[in-house]
């Protein structure tokens, strides 16, 4: 019976004698089409035979540091010299912030001269020999630590860094010069809040202004359910500090029940049962605008924290981590609502040193 193609017979080694002892008792060695062809000779540079030529090097390199600690000084002396407004012309780029300008041109300037100067004594001064390295398992042993040592050794002598002092030297200030651009630029974290969270433009006489009216507040214009903001007297939208000032000063105002006031402070803060509260949610900010007449519940629309305004403005529900803070009012002579102070807390979001 004749094997079928493609049987395992069809592939066994009696089929190709001529294979099966043509190597028999050897070792067949293939032609590897992957020979290591080996490292060509090294052709030394010009500085590595002529003395003048690597001088010339080497004052190139410097000259590039020092370029990259003139451009250091350049970028903090623009820092200080350019008005933060005014534009120039410079072509092709057309008007650009001069401050901009001489701030990227000079600081571009120092980190690209430290670069090239490192390129530039590697390509002409450090060694160019290239050297073939086995290769090894990949093991920390001793013997492997104390040759990366002495390879560090060597590479430190050969890049003579010892040698060249004025390399050396001038290298070292590029460096540690370049970091000062960034200690300069922290300056733009602008002027430190000193106190200004902790105060808001609420002050003992103003008088509370309605936000929609315009007109100071009178008693007799909150009833009973009602959610009425106000601002501090003597703002209007076009001072310059009137948004940042309202986001501390806005404040709501309800009338309740005096009898309905649980919290003692809070009764006692209050006018007639009119008592005013920041707006500004304690949680991250938001201004609190939903009030629920039955429970004197508000509620912040950003994360749904809950404040009781008939219990000291606690928060009853969400994330806020404090009460809202209360103003204390009473009436001045005219009839009109008054503060009578500040908040005695920071206003809004819980920072890290509120008390
Ligand atoms: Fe009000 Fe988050 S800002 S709950």
């Amino acid at each position: 019976m004749s094997s079928q193609p493609g049987s395992h017979e069809d592939m066994s080694e009696e089929k190709f004698p001529e294979r099966a002892h043509k190597h028999e008792g050897t070792v067949a060695v293939a032609e590897s089409p992957f020979a290591d062809p080996g490292l060509p000779p090294h052709e030394p540079r010009r500085q590595d035979i002529d003395e003048r030529a690597a001088k010339r090097s080497e004052r190139t390199v410097a000259l590039l540091f020092t370029v990259s600690m003139l451009a250091t000084i350049g970028f903090i002396a623009s820092y200080v010299i350019f008005p933060i407004d005014k534009i120039v012309y410079i072509f092709p780029f057309g008007h650009v912030s001069a401050l901009n300008f001489a701030l990227g041109l000079t600081l571009g300037l120092a980190l690209f001269c430290i670069g090239a100067g490192a390129v530039h004594w590697a390509r002409t001064l450090m060694s160019d020999e290239e050297m073939p390295s086995e290769r090894h398992p990949i093991e920390a042993e001793p013997e492997v630590k104390a040759q990366v040592l002495a390879d560090f050794k060597q590479g430190a002598k050969e890049s003579q860094l010892g040698r060249r002092k004025l390399i050396r030297n001038t290298m070292f200030g590029a460096l540690a010069m370049v970091p000062l651009s960034g200690l300069v630029l922290l300056r733009d974290l602008g002027p430190l809040p000193e106190n200004k969270l902790r105060h808001t433009a609420w002050r003992n006489g103003l008088q509370l202004i309605n936000m929609n009216t315009n007109q100071p507040l009178r008693p007799e214009d909150i009833q009973v359910g009602s959610l009425t903001f106000a601002q501090p007297q003597g703002f209007s939208e076009g001072d310059p500090n009137y948004q940042s000032e309202l986001a501390k000063a806005a404040l709501m105002l309800v009338r309740l029940h005096p009898q309905d006031i649980k919290d003692k402070r809070e009764l006692d803060w209050s006018h007639d049962g009119i008592v005013a509260f920041s707006k500004i949610c304690t949680h991250v900010g938001c201004p609190i605008s939903l009030y629920e007449q039955q429970t004197h519940h508000v509620l912040c629309p950003c994360h749904q924290s809950t404040f009781d305004l008939s219990d000291g403005g606690r928060v009853i529900f969400g994330p806020a981590g404090h009460a809202l803070p209360q103003l204390q009012i009473g009436v001045n002579a005219q009839g009109n609502l008054e503060a009578l102070g500040d908040f005695t807390e920071p206003v809004g979001p819980s920072f890290w040193e509120r008390g």
